[in-house]
């Protein structure tokens, strides 16, 4: 299994360009099972998550062409296909969201449970989705759980009026999944409390490119008219805020000086008033934000919340910049009570973190040192490679793989704003290289 190894210490300088949003890319490439006419999707990021969607989009009879300019170009070509199987789907809770379009358009789907990351869900394990499940029913679909699959059938939607409020507010992927399926239902569905995150509104503009009846974009009531058919579209998928607010805590942490661009400042409002709050400097232009700091951090209190709230996938990677603030910071965690899985990796590393509950409490140390940690979650391995760069020493992070499902070359970026940072995909140490010539390699 790959490790990426961090020399921290370094301050970053330069400027990167952001990926295309994972989280809007997702539900977007599966919307084309949607139609059979071919659909040109751009700016699709390049991360074993679209690799496993793409895999699951042909396993359900879709024709798939990438190049390596982030351009997928999709087409239905055996629309009999139902069944997205576990061993693909287990690995990324997004494939739920193609329950939705198969029942939408082939009246039938056969998918498993997901499984992905073990965020949320009190009790451990596994992520709820009785939101998306009743929302379907809802729409007139016969559901039935069986033997770790849904089991879903409907030979023609119906409109209806869906509420999506769920215990810690709206659901992502449940406001996806139900607005691709109502785009085709009989008559007329109004979402009431969907999800106000971005890459849901990204996700309506395209299928309101295909066709469809989408009014209320951005907003938490969605009403869509159910249209006969969608057709092919082209669409650009917007900008990943979540790698562009890792990048900015990267800038911080290290004390550096970088521009993120490419980026739309407005989607990452509650990250930039948190980082100024701690004392760090922004410069917000119109699609890119440059960040320094004097040196010191401030503590911060902060919860996250739904959109447009502070994200829940930058509560870890803020964690590691707020381990350096001259103070004490309390972090409470309102969207997955247990996502806390990076606190004692970073404990490993120096930091001075308790957490109760869904609530951690930060005493900045401003002093960690390098050691092997151990990513459990995407955002959870950022967090860890942020906290190597501002640790004496080497911190080693195992288990990148989680990284790799959200971050484009993340080794590689960051190298790229002068990090001593590289991924040694060798498994043990092969024999006979000596530290100096690893680090001089990777430099060159
Ligand atoms: C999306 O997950 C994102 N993933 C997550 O990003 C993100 O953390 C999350 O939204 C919250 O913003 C994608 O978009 C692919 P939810 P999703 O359904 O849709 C509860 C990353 O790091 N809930 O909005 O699966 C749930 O337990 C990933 O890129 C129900 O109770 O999240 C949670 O507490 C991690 N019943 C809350 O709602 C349901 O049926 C939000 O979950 C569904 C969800």
């Amino acid at each position: 299994m790959d490790k990426i190894i961090v020399e921290g210490g370094v301050p970053l300088s330069g400027s990167i360009r952001v990926q295309g949003s994972k989280n809007s890319a997702l539900p977007i490439l599966f919307a084309t099972i949607l139609t059979e006419d071919p659909c040109t999707i751009r700016n699709v990021p390049d991360l074993s998550d679209v690799d496993t969607t793409v895999s699951i989009l042909r396993e359900l009879g879709m024709t798939c062409e990438r190049d390596d300019a982030g351009r997928l170009c999709v087409e239905t070509d055996n629309p009999d296909c139902h069944t997205a199987g576990y061993d693909l789907v287990r690995k990324m809770r997004a494939s739920i969201c193609t329950l939705g379009p198969l029942l939408a358009r082939r009246g039938k789907a056969k998918v498993s449970l997901p499984g992905g990351c073990v965020l949320g869900a009190e009790g451990g394990g596994g992520r709820p989705i009785d939101l998306h499940i009743n929302g379907l029913r809802a729409l007139g679909a016969r559901i039935d759980l069986e033997e770790g699959y849904i089991m879903a059938d409907a030979p023609q939607l119906e409109g209806n009026t869906i509420d999506l409020e769920g215990p810690n507010g709206s659901t992502v992927t449940g406001t996806a999944n139900i607005l691709m399926a109502a785009t085709l239902a009989r008559g007329k569905t109004e979402i009431r409390n969907a999800a106000l995150e971005p890459e849901v509104t990204d996700l309506a503009h395209f299928l309101n490119k295909m066709g469809a009846r989408i009014e209320g974009i951005g907003s938490s009531t969605l009403t869509i008219e159910g249209v006969k058919e969608l057709n092919g579209a082209d669409y650009e998928v917007m900008p990943d805020r979540i790698e562009a607010g890792t990048y900015l805590i990267a800038g911080a942490v290290t004390r550096g000086n970088i521009s993120v661009e490419g980026v739309q400042p407005a989607q990452l409002e509650s990250l930039t008033d948190s980082l100024e709050q701690a004392g760090v400097l922004l410069d917000i232009g119109e699609d890119q934000i440059r960040v320094s700091t004097n040196g010191s951090i401030r503590p911060v209190n902060v919860a996250t919340l739904p959109y447009p709230g502070f994200p829940t996938d930058l509560q870890a990677p803020l964690t590691a910049l707020l381990t350096q603030a001259d103070g004490t910071s309390q972090i409470i965690e309102n969207v997955y009570k247990n996502r806390f899985m990076h606190v004692p990796e970073l404990n490993r590393l120096g930091a001075n973190i308790r957490q109760n509950d869904n609530h951690a409490t930060l005493t900045g140390t401003n002093n960690l040192s390098g050691a092997d940690v151990m990513a459990s979650d995407l955002r959870a391995g950022a967090s860890l490679v942020l906290a190597g760069l501002a640790a004496k020493g080497r911190t080693v992070i195992h288990r990148v793989y989680h990284i790799d499902r959200g971050y484009e070359r993340i080794e590689e970026k960051l190298a790229s704003l002068g990090a001593t940072i590289w991924r040694d995909d060798q498994g043990d140490d092969p024999e006979g290289e000596t530290e100096a010539t690893r680090i001089a390699d990777h430099q060159a």
